[in-house]
C-alpha cells in the first residue's frame, strides 16, 4: 500500500483519477481495506453515537450550495429556546448520547454572552459529556469564550483547500483565508477540531480533491467531515448534479489512510444517496454517526440539500434501528463520549 503521506497534491490527483475510474462497490480493493485495518486499529469495531441537534436555521451567509443561504427567502427558519435545547439533551442522554453537536447557521442572535450560557447551561445539568460547536466563523475571543464555557469539540468545514474553488462556491465576502484562520484558532485554544468538504461540489476537479487532502495533512485534524454534494431548489447550484457515492466512499478511505486516529462521521448526506450509505461509509473507513436529535417539528425546516434524511434511522427515535443496521454491517453502536484517541501513542492494541 503506497504511503500517502510521501505523495504531493499531483500524485494525489493522479491516485484519486486513478482509482475513480475502477468503481468497486464491494469495497474490496487494497485503499478500502487498509481503511478498514487501520480504523480496526485505533478503535476496533466502534461506531460512536452523536446526537445532532439542529439549534437555528437562520444563517447570514450566503454560501451557493446550502439551502440555509440567507439569500433563500422560501427557507423556514426558526431558532429553539434553551429549554427546548435542554429537552433534546435530556431525550439524548436518557437514549445514551454522551456527546451532543449543537448545530446552526451562522445567526448573530446566539452572541457570545448567548451562547456560552447555553453551553454553560448544557455542561453543568450533563459534565460527563463532551459538546460539539458547530457554528460556523467567529472571532478568536468567542471561540475562547465558548471553550471556557465548556465546548470540547468544534466543527468547521473547510469546504475546499483550493483558493479558487472556494470563490466558486461562496460570496466574496467569504474567504479560505479567513476559514482556514479560524481553523488554527480552535486548534490552538485547544479544541478538537473537525474540518471537511463536501465531494461532487459544482466545478470541483481531482485536484481540488487533492488538495483537501494536503490540507488536512497539514492541519491534522481530530474529525474529518465528508459527504456527498447534493443540489437544494433554492439555491444557485439547484441544477448541479448531486455527488458520486463511489467518490465520496474513496474520499473517505483515502481520509483515514492519511489521519489513521480521525474520528469520521458517516454522514447525513451518504446516508440520502444512496439507502446503505451509512453502512457503506462504515466498511470505507468511517466510525461515528450523527443521528438528529432535533425536535421533530423543525427537522424539515434544516434544509441544507433536498431529500435529506431526518427520520427512520436518522433520527433518535430510530435509535434501535440505528443501532441494529450498524451491528449488521459488523460494527458496534458506542455511546461513550468517543474521544480522539490519537493522543494516546502508538494505537490501542492491534486487532489484526
Ligand atoms: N449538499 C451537501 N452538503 C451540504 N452542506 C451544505 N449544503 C450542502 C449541500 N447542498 C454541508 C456543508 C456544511 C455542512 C453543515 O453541510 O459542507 O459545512
Amino acid at each position: 500500500m503506497t504511503n500517502l503521506y510521501a505523495l504531493t497534491g499531483r500524485e494525489l490527483a493522479a491516485l484519486i483519477r486513478e482509482q475513480r475510474t475502477l468503481p468497486d462497490p464491494a469495497l474490496k480493493g487494497p485503499i478500502f481495506q487498509e481503511a478498514r485495518r487501520l480504523r480496526g486499529e485505533w478503535y476496533g469495531d466502534k461506531v460512536y453515537m452523536r446526537g445532532l441537534i439542529e439549534f437555528t436555521s437562520f444563517c447570514s451567509q450566503d454560501c451557493f450550495y446550502c439551502g440555509l443561504r440567507r439569500g433563500n427567502r422560501s427557507a423556514v427558519r426558526y431558532r429553539l429556546e434553551t429549554d427546548q435545547i435542554l429537552h433534546c439533551c435530556r431525550t439524548g442522554y436518557a437514549l445514551g448520547f454522551r456527546t451532543f453537536v449543537l448545530q446552526g447557521g451562522e445567526d448573530a442572535f446566539f452572541d457570545t454572552h448567548t451562547l456560552c450560557a447555553l453551553i454553560d447551561a448544557v455542561k453543568s445539568r450533563w459534565p460527563d459529556c463532551a459538546l460539539t460547536l458547530s457554528v460556523g466563523e467567529r472571532p478568536k475571543a468567542d471561540y475562547n469564550a465558548f471553550h471556557n464555557a465548556g465546548a470540547d469539540r468544534f466543527l468547521l468545514r473547510h469546504e475546499s483547500a483550493d483558493p479558487l474553488h472556494f470563490a466558486r462556491l461562496h460570496p466574496a465576502s467569504q474567504t479560505l483565508e479567513s476559514r482556514k484562520r479560524c481553523l488554527y484558532e480552535l486548534r490552538e485554544i485547544g479544541y478538537q477540531v473537525g474540518a471537511g468538504f463536501m465531494v461532487g461540489s459544482p466545478f470541483q476537479t481531482a485536484e481540488h480533491l487533492a488538495s483537501d487532502l494536503v490540507f488536512l495533512r497539514e492541519l491534522s485534524p481530530q474529525m474529518v467531515g465528508i459527504g456527498p454534494f447534493i443540489p437544494h431548489k433554492y439555491t444557485p447550484f439547484a441544477g448541479c448534479p448531486a455527488g458520486s457515492l463511489d467518490l465520496t466512499l474513496l474520499m473517505l478511505a483515502l481520509t483515514r489512510l492519511l489521519l489513521p486516529a480521525v474520528l469520521l462521521p458517516s454522514t447525513t448526506a451518504l446516508g440520502s444517496i444512496h439507502l446503505e450509505g451509512r453502512e457503506l461509509g462504515l466498511r470505507a473507513g468511517a466510525n461515528v454517526v450523527m443521528p438528529n436529535l432535533s425536535p421533530p417539528e423543525v427537522r424539515e425546516s434544516y434544509s441544507l440539500y433536498n431529500g435529506k434524511f431526518s427520520m427512520g434511522a436518522e433520527a433518535a427515535e430510530g435509535i434501535a434501528l440505528l443501532c441494529d443496521r450498524i451491528r449488521r454491517a459488523g460494527y458496534t453502536a458506542d455511546f461513550s463520549r468517543g474521544d480522539w484517541a490519537g493522543c494516546a501513542q502508538p494505537p490501542p492494541s492491534p486487532v489484526e
